[in-house]
């Protein structure tokens, strides 16, 4: 299995293909399966507001979309000191992992460990 710094380094590399003409903020996600499946993603902007994607939520959506449920770990990372997912990001992890562990990461490779838990406190679910 996968160890953290290998997820944040597969975070870091993804990161690289974000596509953030506005922001010019590449954020870089990977999402760790219990198989050891390693799903990433990136944010990808558009010119019309509120049609952006998030890294955390492209790399959830781009993993059920495969088929993979069961996720164990997600790391995140960009240029700040660490990277903490957005609140529309914490629902949606909360919705498919609501035990994943959570490494918000930097280029460097520090990071500070969470929980979603702890990101989304009484989260709202159905
Ligand atoms: N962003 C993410 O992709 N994930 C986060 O955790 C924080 C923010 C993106 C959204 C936007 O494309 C850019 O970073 C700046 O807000």
């Amino acid at each position: 299995m996968i160890d953290d710094k290998e997820l944040l380094k597969r975070a870091n590399e993804a990161r690289k293909n974000a596509y953030v003409p506005y922001s010019e903020f590449p954020v870089g996600a990977a999402l760790l399966c219990s198989d050891g499946t390693v799903y990433t993603g990136v944010n990808v902007e558009n010119a019309v507001n509120g049609l952006s994607i998030c890294a955390e939520r492209n790399a959830i959506f781009k993993a059920v979309s495969e088929g993979a449920h069961d996720f164990v770990k997600l790391a995140v990372t960009c240029e700040a000191d660490h990277c903490q997912p957005c609140g529309a990001c914490r629902q949606v992890i909360y919705e498919h992992a609501p035990d994943i562990e959570i490494l918000m990461g930097n280029t460097e490779g520090c990071f500070k460990r969470t929980t979603i838990r702890d990101l989304l406190p009484e989260a709202f679910s159905l």
